[in-house]
Formats: structure tokens, sequence, C-alpha cells
């Protein structure tokens, strides 16, 4: 009886859905901005340019949660290519965790962030629109919340940076299509 031999996959077969790529390069955009906002603040004296690099912060920290929203409803909506096909149980169970605790981090550091603010006496405001005061004034809890936060970004840091070497593993060493996978069409064979 002669078999059916299995089809050839192309990297053309192993792409994850467009939107799914587009909201994951977005989100990286935005959090290097969170990022480099917060830090680059450190280099300034004034403090009105502080508080408006600040302000840019919260903005681009709301729209990285906006964007975390959005990637998990298209989680829900496209199937991810299967780039780890020729994976073991316990590697997909790793990716697995590790892509649930980014989720996880990225859905917390919004809130704390607002929470901090309000706490601060800060009104968080999206131009002129002002969101609403969720918390009274309190120092001493902002100083906990603001310790809270700062762990819990650099958390999320340490674990992307584990993200950033598994990627480098599936391209370097075992030379497969996860990366590939990931990228947006212009950059694709
Ligand atoms: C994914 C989103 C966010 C990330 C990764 C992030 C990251 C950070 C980091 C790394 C710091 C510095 C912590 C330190 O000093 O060690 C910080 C501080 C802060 N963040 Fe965020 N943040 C995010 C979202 C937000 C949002 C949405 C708000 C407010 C609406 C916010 C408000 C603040 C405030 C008030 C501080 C304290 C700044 C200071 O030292 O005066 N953050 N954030
Ligand atoms: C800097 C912030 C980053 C965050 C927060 C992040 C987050 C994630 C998450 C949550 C996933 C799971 C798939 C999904 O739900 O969309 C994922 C997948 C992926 N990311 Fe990132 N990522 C970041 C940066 C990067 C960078 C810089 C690269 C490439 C150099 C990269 C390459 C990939 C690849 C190839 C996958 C697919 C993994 C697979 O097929 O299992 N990511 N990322």
């Amino acid at each position: 009886m002669s078999s059916i031999p299995a089809p050839v996959r192309t990297a053309a077969d192993l792409r994850h859905p467009r939107p799914i790529v587009y909201a994951h390069w977005l989100t990286v955009m935005a959090l290097l901005l969170v990022f480099a906002l917060i830090i680059g603040r450190d280099c300034l004296d004034e403090d009105r340019l502080r508080a408006s690099v600040l302000q840019w912060h919260r903005l681009a920290g709301l729209l990285v949660g906006a964007l975390t929203l959005l990637r998990l409803l298209l989680r829900s909506r496209f199937k991810l290519a299967d780039t780890l096909d020729q994976a073991s149980a316990w590697q997909r169970r790793l990716a697995g965790a590790m892509h649930g605790l980014v989720y996880l981090l990225l859905l917390s550091l919004p809130p704390l962030g607002f929470l901090l603010s309000n706490a601060r006496g800060h009104v968080v405001s999206l131009g002129s629109i002002h969101l609403p005061r969720l918390l009274a004034t309190d120092l001493d809890l902002a100083e906990t919340l603001e310790a809270v936060h700062g762990n819990v970004a650099w958390l999320l840091a340490a674990v992307i940076a584990l993200h950033l070497l598994a990627v480098a593993w599936h391209q370097w060493v075992r030379r497969d299509q996860v990366l590939s996978a990931m990228l947006p069409g212009w950059r694709r064979a």
C-alpha cells in the first residue's frame, strides 16, 4: 500500500495572521516608547519638561494596555500558525506560560500606573478628557504603588529579555520559522 507523502511546508504556509503580527509589532514600538520616556525623564532637570514627559509615559502606557486588550481579542478570533509543531510538549507548555506571563504583566501595568498617579494626587487625562479618579490622594499608598509598578515593569523587561533569547535560539540554533512567521509581509521570504 503506498502512503501519501506529507505536504511540504513552505515559509509562506507558516505565517501568523496579519492582524496578530501587526498588533505584536505595534506593542513592541509602544512599549519601547514607554520605557524610553521614563528612562529619558531621569536625564531632565526642568520640572515642567519632566511632568510633560511623564504625561507622555502615561499615554503610551495606556496605549500598551489598549493594544494588549486588542491582541487578546485577536487571539480569540484568529488561530496562530503552528510554528512549534516540532517542539516537545514541555517546550510548548513553557512557550505558552511565558506568553501568558507577558500578557499578565502587560495587563497589570497600566492600572497600577493609573492608580499610582491618582494616589499621588494626579488626574490622568487623554488630552483635554480627564479620566475618572479611582483613588483619593494618599502619599503612603502612592509610594507602595510606585514600588509595585516599578518592580512589575522591570520584571516585564526581564521576561522580554528571555523572550528575545528564545527567539534568537529558534532563529540561529533551531533554524526554524518561528521568527519569519511573526514578520510583517514585506520582511517575509
Ligand atoms: C505597559 C505599561 C507601562 C510600563 C511598562 C511602565 C513602566 C514604568 C517604569 C519602568 C517606571 C519607572 C520605575 C522606576 O522608577 O524604577 C514607571 C514609573 C511610572 N509610571 Fe509607568 N509604565 C506603564 C504604564 C503606566 C501608566 C498607564 C501610567 C499612568 C496612567 C504610568 C504612570 C507611572 C508613574 C506616575 C510613574 C512614576 C514616575 C516617577 O518616578 O515620578 N505608567 N513606569
Ligand atoms: C518588546 C516587547 C515584546 C512583547 C511584549 C512581545 C510579546 C509577545 C507575545 C505575547 C507573543 C505570543 C504571540 C501573541 O500573542 O501575539 C509573542 C510572540 C512572538 N514574538 Fe514577541 N514580544 C516582544 C518583542 C519581540 C521581538 C523584539 C521579537 C523579535 C526579535 C519578537 C518575536 C516574536 C516571535 C517570533 C513570536 C512568535 C513565537 C511563537 O511562534 O511561538 N518579539 N511576543
